[in-house]
């Protein structure tokens, strides 16, 4: 199993793990790090996701500082579970649920996924938000949520993959062929999809910006590890590239075949 380091480092489009320690620092400005809670509600909303009667019980997996899972339990009155490694991640959702007064709705705990995933049962939706291979493949990835499903519960991905036609290649985007054929080889179907658009892109420049700007701050504080925080702003702008131009992104809702 890959160094838990790396696999959280990796997640963040960082490679380098000196700058673990810096991370909470840099992302500091940003709620949402990886999905957009909006676009999932939205999918949640059309699809009539949510029952009236009952709580329905939402796991998100590597949820980061909570920002979808908080925005669920405010619009829905879901209760949810987010995990992620990385504690002061967790720290900043905790006290967001409770800024937010869904704390009662909300538990958020220090985990790596890879091995809570086993123990974990009868979820109604599973949010996977811009966690990338962390699981495996997608194929993989979907065999061992199976066991943490209800037979009726959905999954909502937030992905990308290399678009048919395109003679780009990575090796962390599967092409749409790959991506598509994994999935009809699990035991899931897709419901929807949801494409990602130009406003939620130009979000990508603001994050950038508020990270440039910690970075710079750390720069100055410790000249000595400048080249760590300048890697990490081109690996960002080099992802940003790749995400505005090269894939595809896309909101996946899926159910058991
Ligand atoms: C791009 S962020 C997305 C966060 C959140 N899902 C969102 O959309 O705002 C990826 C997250 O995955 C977490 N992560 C990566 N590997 C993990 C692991 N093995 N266990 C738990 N969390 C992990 C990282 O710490 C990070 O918060």
């Amino acid at each position: 199993m890959e160094n838990l380091k790396e696999t959280i480092l990796k997640s963040l489009d960082g490679d380098n793990i000196d700058l673990l320690p810096y991370i909470p620092y840099l992302l500091q400005d940003l709620w949402e790090i990886g999905s957009s809670a909006e676009a999932i509600i939205g999918i949640i909303k059309k699809h009539n996701l949510y029952k009236q009667d009952t709580n329905s019980k939402i796991l998100d997996l590597g949820c980061g500082k909570g920002a979808v899972s908080i925005s669920l339990a405010k619009e829905f009155g879901f209760t949810v579970y987010g995990i992620d490694a990385v504690s002061d991640f967790i720290e900043e959702a905790r006290n967001k649920a409770k800024e937010w007064n869904v704390e009662k709705l909300c538990e958020f705990q220090i985990g790596d996924i890879r091995e809570s995933v086993h123990a974990l049962r009868e979820y109604d939706i599973i949010i996977l938000g811009s966690i990338g291979p962390v699981l495996g493949n997608i194929e993989v990835t979907l065999q061992k949520l199976k066991k943490c499903i209800l037979p009726a519960g959905n999954i909502i991905i937030d992905d990308a993959f290399i678009p048919i036609g395109s003679d780009f290649n990575h090796p962390d985007y599967l092409s749409e062929n790959e991506f598509m054929a994994q999935i009809n080889r699990s035991n899931f179907q897709i419901i929807d999809s949801s494409f990602i658009n130009e406003s939620n892109i130009s979000e990508y420049d603001d994050s950038y910006r508020h990270i440039e700007t910690r970075a710079k701050e750390l720069m100055a504080s410790y000249p000595a590890k400048k080249y760590l925080f300048e890697e990490y702003l081109k690996s960002q702008r080099v992802e940003n590239e790749i995400l505005e131009n090269r894939v595809k992104c896309v909101t996946l809702l899926l159910k058991g075949k």
